[in-house]
C-alpha cells in the first residue's frame, strides 16, 4: 500500500509543504521561514505572519510538487494543521488546503499542530508504543502519554510561559536577537551555570511546568546588576538560565515515564533541538534505560513533513474533516 498525503503548515511564521509516503517516508519538504522579517520586531507579529503565508502558499506547493516530480492527480489526500496557532496563519492554509481537496476531490485532513511535533519522531523511524513525549515548544509544554496512535493523554502542561517562550523572552531581555532559543543555546556553551536561578518543581506529583518564576528571576538578575553598576556576564546568564530549565524539564519527563511505566521517551517542538536538553535527557535515560528519541533538528521546528506523518494514520482510521473546516487558536489534543 502506498498512502501520498500532501501536507500544509502554517501555524506560526514558517509557510510549509511536504509530501509524506505512509506516515514516514518524506517525499518532499519545504519550508518558507519568514524569521528575518519578524526579527526585525523582536518577535512574531500576526498580521505580517499571514500576508507573507498568502504570498508564500501557493508558489511554495507548485515548488513542492515540481522537486517531487509528483503531480496534485497523484497524491491520495490533503492534510492541513487547524491549530493551535496564530489565526490569521492558520487560515491561509486551511483555506489553501480546502480548495485543493476540493477542486481535486480527495480526502481532507485536519490535523492538530502538537501531533505533528510529536509524530516528526515517526519520520524515517520505528517507535514502539506505549510511550511518554515531551512537546517543548514556543508555544507548549506538554507531557503525554500515548499507548497506540492517535490515542493522546495529557499529564502535564505549563501553568504559564512555555519553555520556548521563556527562552525568547530573556534573549530579548537582553536584546540578543530572535528568535532566542537557538541563540541561548550556542551564547551558553561559552558560559558557566554558575548563577542559581530557581528550579521550579511545583507541588509533588504534579507533572505541570511553570517558567515565568524563572524568567522573573534573570529578568531581576539583571536589574540588580545595572543598578550596582556591574557587568553582566551574559554567556552565564544563558548558561544558568538554560541549565534550570533544562533540569525542570529532564526531571520531570524521566519522573512521568516511571510512573506510566514507559520505555519510551520522546521529544518533540522547537525546544527539543536545544544541545544541552538533548544531552542530559540522553544522560538519564540511559542511566534509567529507557529508549531516548527526538527528531532531526530539520523536523524539530515546525515543518509539513510531521503533518503529513500524522495525517496517514488519520488517513487509515478515516478520519476526514469536512469541507467547511475552521481553524483555532487553541486547541487541545
Ligand atoms: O516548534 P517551534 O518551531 O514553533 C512552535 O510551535 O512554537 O518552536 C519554536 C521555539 C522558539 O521559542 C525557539 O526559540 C525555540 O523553539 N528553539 C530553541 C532552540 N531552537 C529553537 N530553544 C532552545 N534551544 C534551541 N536550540
Ligand atoms: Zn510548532
Amino acid at each position: 500500500m502506498s498512502v501520498k498525503i500532501l501536507a500544509i503548515e502554517t501555524s506560526c511564521d514558517e509557510t510549509a509543504v511536504a509530501v509524506v509516503e505512509n506516515g514516514n517516508k518524506v517525499l518532499v519538504n519545504e519550508v518558507l521561514s519568514q524569521i528575518d522579517i519578524h526579527k526585525e520586531f523582536g518577535g512574531v507579529v500576526p498580521e505580517v505572519a499571514s500576508r507573507y503565508h498568502m504570498e508564500g502558499i501557493i508558489p511554495l506547493i507548485e515548488k513542492a510538487l515540481k522537486g517531487s516530480g509528483l503531480t496534485l492527480e497523484d497524491v491520495d489526500a490533503v492534510a492541513v494543521t487547524n491549530g493551535p496557532g496564530l489565526i490569521g496563519a492558520l487560515l491561509v492554509g486551511v483555506s489553501a488546503a480546502k480548495a485543493l481537496a476540493f477542486s481535486l476531490n480527495k480526502p481532507l485532513i485536519a490535523v492538530n499542530h502538537l501531533s505533528g511535533h510529536i509524530y516528526a519522531n515517526f519520520i524515517d523511524n520505528e517507535v514502539e508504543f506505549p510511550l511518554v513525549t515531551l512537546i517543548v515548544s514556543g508555544g507548549h509544554t506538554d507531557l503525554i502519554y500515548m499507548d497506540g496512535h492517535l490515542n493522546y493523554e495529557i499529564l502535564g502542561q505549563t501553568r504559564d510561559d512555555a519553555a520556548g517562550e521563556a527562552f525568547d523572552k530573556i534573549a530579548r531581555a537582553m536584546n540578543l536577537g530572535y528568535p532566542g532559543g537557538p541563540i541561548v543555546d550556542n551564547m551558553a556553551k561559552n558560559g558557566e551555570d554558575s548563577i542559581k536561578f530557581p528550579r521550579v518543581h511545583l507541588e509533588k506529583g504534579s507533572y505541570d511546568f511553570s517558567f515565568s518564576g524563572l524568567k522573573s528571576a534573570v529578568i531581576n538578575h539583571l536589574h540588580n546588576q545595572k543598578q550596582k553598576g556591574l557587568e553582566i556576564n551574559v554567556e552565564d546568564v544563558c548558561a544558568s538560565f538554560q541549565q534550570a530549565v533544562v533540569d525542570v524539564l529532564v526531571d520531570k519527563t524521566i519522573e512521568c515515564a516511571k510512573h506510566k511505566k514507559v520505555k519510551n521517551v520522546l521529544m518533540a517542538g522547537g525546544v527539543s533541538a536545544n544541545s544541552a536538553l538533548r544531552e542530559l535527557m540522553s544522560q538519564r535515560c540511559q542511566k534509567e534505560k529507557l529508549n531516548l528519541y527526538y527528531p532531526p533538528l530539520k523536523y524539530c521546528t515546525d515543518n509539513a513533513a510531521m503533518i503529513g506523518a500524522v495525517a496517514f494514520h488519520q488517513f487509515i482510521a478515516q478520519d476526514f474533516a469536512p469541507l467547511d473546516l475552521n481553524a483555532y487558536s487553541s486547541m487541545s489534543l
